[in-house]
C-alpha cells in the first residue's frame, strides 16, 4: 500500500493565489499528497499568503502561532509558507516563526515536491528564486479529474507598472506572458473536465502579449482563440489596467458573445495629484474617456473598480475628486482599502495621512459605492440574464450560480444542475443576490 499523505493549504489574497493553490495541490498529489480541509489531519501545512496590505501579511503570523499545538501533538507535521508573503520576507519567516520548515515564492512552486523530499528529513528548505524554467512548464500535465463548472487560467503574471504604493512587482517579479498555446490547450484541458467559464488571470492581464502563430498575440486575440472552443461557453478576465486597454479589447467586449459584460478595471482614486504621486500613469478623464469608449462598444457592461483611501498627502480635495469620479463613473461594484505603508515602496516614504481620517473617508466612500452597487442589482429586476450555476444552495432545490454580469442569482425551481447555463428572469433583488426563474436551459 502506498503511504498517503495529507495536504492542508490555505489561500489569502487574489484570485491568482487560488490558482496557485490549486497547482501547488496538483503538484503534490504527484508526490503522494491528498487535500484535506482539516489541519488536525495533515501532514503538510502550507499558507498561500498575501502581501498586499499590512493586514494581510500579519495575518499568516497569527494563524501560524495557531499550528503550534498541531506541531506538539504530531512532530511530524511540515508547515509552509508559500505566496507573496514567501517572496518578500523569505528566511526572515523562520527567523520569526521557527515552526516554519519550508518557504517557497510564486515562481518556484514547483519545486514543491524536491522541497518536500528536504523537509521530511529533517532539513529546512527556502527557494524564492524568480527561476529561468517556466513553472507552468513543469506542471504541464494535469491530473484530469472532473471539476466544478467555473475555473481560473494564469495567462500573465506579474508587473512592471510600480505604482507607489505596491508590492507586486517585488513579490510576483517582471510582467510575462504565458504562450498562447499553452493557455489554449490548458483551456481545452478544463473544457474537457467539465469547465464552462474560464476566467483569464494576470496582474496585468490586458498587457497580455504571449507568443502565438504569427507573433505575439493580445488578450483580445487570446479570447477570440479560445471562444472557439466547443463547451467553452463564459470568458472573463482580471485584472486589468487603464493604460492597457487596447482598441481589440474594447472592440471584443462589444463583438464576442463569450466575454462577459463585467470589467475590472481599477482607477484607485480620482484626482490627478494623487493618481501622479501614486505612478499610475493615467489621469481621471483619461481614465473617464477609457470607460466611455469601453460603454460605447458595450453599453449594458457592469464596471468594477479599486480604490485606495488616504494615500500619503490626499487632502479633502483630492478625497472629493474620487468621490465625483464614482458618481461619474456609477460602478456595479468596487472594492475599496485603506492606504497601508509597504516597507520598501515609494509612498511608505512620504508624509502619512492620519488613521481617523482614513476611516472616515474610507466610509464616505463605502456610503457612496453601496448605494451604486445596490441600485445597479435592483436593476436587473425584470429582466432575463445568462447565470451559470454552480451549486446547491441552503434551501431543498434551491440553485445558486452567477449572472453574466457576476451578480448571485439563486433560483428554487427544481431541476437545475451545477453546469447548467440558463435563461433567467430575475424577480427579485435581496442584499447580496438577485432572485430568479428559469425562462429556459
Ligand atoms: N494589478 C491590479 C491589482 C493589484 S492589488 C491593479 O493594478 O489594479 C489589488 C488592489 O489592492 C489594488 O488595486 C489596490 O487598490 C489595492 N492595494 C494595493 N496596494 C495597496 C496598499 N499599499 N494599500 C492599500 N491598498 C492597496
Ligand atoms: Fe500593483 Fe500597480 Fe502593478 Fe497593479 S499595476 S499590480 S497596483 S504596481
Ligand atoms: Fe496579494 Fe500577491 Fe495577490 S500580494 S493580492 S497574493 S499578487
Amino acid at each position: 500500500m502506498t503511504d498517503v499523505k495529507k495536504l492542508y493549504i490555505k489561500t489569502y489574497g487574489c484570485q491568482m493565489n487560488v490558482y496557485d493553490s490549486e497547482r501547488m495541490a496538483e503538484a503534490m498529489g504527484g508526490a503522494g499528497y491528498v487535500e484535506t480541509q482539516e489541519p488536525s489531519e495533515a501532514d503538510m501545512i502550507l499558507l498561500n499568503t498575501c502581501h498586499i496590505r499590512e493586514k494581510a501579511a500579519e495575518k499568516v503570523y497569527s494563524e501560524l502561532g495557531r499550528f503550534r499545538a498541531l506541531k506538539v501533538e504530531k512532530p511530524d507535521l511540515k508547515i509552509g509558507v508559500a505566496g507573496c508573503v514567501a517572496q518578500a520576507e523569505g528566511e526572515e519567516i523562520m527567523r520569526r516563526q521557527p515552526l516554519v520548515d519550508l518557504v517557497v515564492g510564486p515562481q518556484s512552486y514547483h519545486r514543491l515536491p524536491e522541497m518536500e523530499v528536504r523537509v521530511r528529513k529533517g532539513e529546512k528548505a527556502l527557494d524564492t528564486d524568480f527561476p529561468a524554467e517556466d513553472k507552468f512548464d513543469t506542471l504541464r500535465h494535469r491530473p484530469k479529474a472532473a471539476r466544478g463548472p467555473t475555473a481560473f487560467l494564469t495567462v500573465q503574471e506579474g508587473c512592471d507598472k510600480f505604482c507607489a504604493f505596491c508590492v507586486v512587482p517585488y513579490t510576483r517579479g517582471a510582467e510575462v506572458s504565458r504562450p498562447a498555446e499553452r493557455v489554449l490547450e490548458e483551456a481545452r484541458d478544463l473544457v474537457a473536465r467539465g469547465v464552462r467559464e474560464i476566467t483569464l488571470l494576470g496582474q496585468n492581464v490586458n498587457a497580455y502579449h504571449g507568443a502565438g502563430v504569427g507573433g505575439d498575440w493580445s488578450l483580445a486575440r487570446l479570447i477570440w482563440a479560445l471562444s472557439d472552443i466547443e463547451g467553452l461557453e463564459r470568458i472573463r478576465f482580471t485584472t486589468s489596467h487603464p493604460n492597457d486597454m487596447q482598441d481589440d479589447l474594447i472592440a471584443a467586449h462589444g463583438e464576442c458573445a463569450k466575454l462577459m459584460p463585467y470589467l475590472h478595471l481599477p482607477v484607485q482614486s480620482g484626482s490627478d495629484r494623487i493618481l501622479k504621486r501614486m505612478n499610475r500613469g493615467h489621469t481621471a478623464d483619461g481614465y473617464l474617456r477609457l470607460i466611455e469608449r469601453i460603454r460605447s462598444a458595450r453599453p449594458d457592461i457592469l464596471l468594477s473598480g479599486d480604490f485606495i483611501v488616504g494615500f500619503p498627502e490626499e487632502t479633502e480635495a483630492d478625497f472629493q475628486a474620487t468621490l465625483d469620479l464614482i458618481e461619474a463613473v456609477n460602478y456595479g461594484y468596487a472594492f475599496s482599502f485603506k492606504y497601508s505603508t509597504r516597507p520598501g515602496t515609494p509612498a511608505a516614504e512620504r508624509p502619512q495621512v492620519d488613521e481617523a481620517v482614513k476611516s472616515e473617508r474610507l466610509q464616505r466612500l463605502q456610503a457612496l459605492i453601496t448605494r451604486q452597487q445596490r441600485a445597479a442589482q435592483d436593476a436587473m429586476v425584470g429582466r432575463t440574464v445568462g447565470v451559470l450555476f454552480e451549486k446547491a444552495g441552503r434551501l431543498p432545490g434551491q440553485m445558486v450560480g452567477k449572472s453574466d454580469y457576476l451578480h448571485a442569482v439563486h433560483v428554487s425551481d427544481a431541476g437545475a444542475h451545477p453546469g447548467d447555463l440558463a435563461q433567467v428572469e430575475i424577480t427579485g433583488s435581496g442584499s447580496n443576490s438577485l432572485a430568479g426563474r428559469i425562462v429556459a436551459i
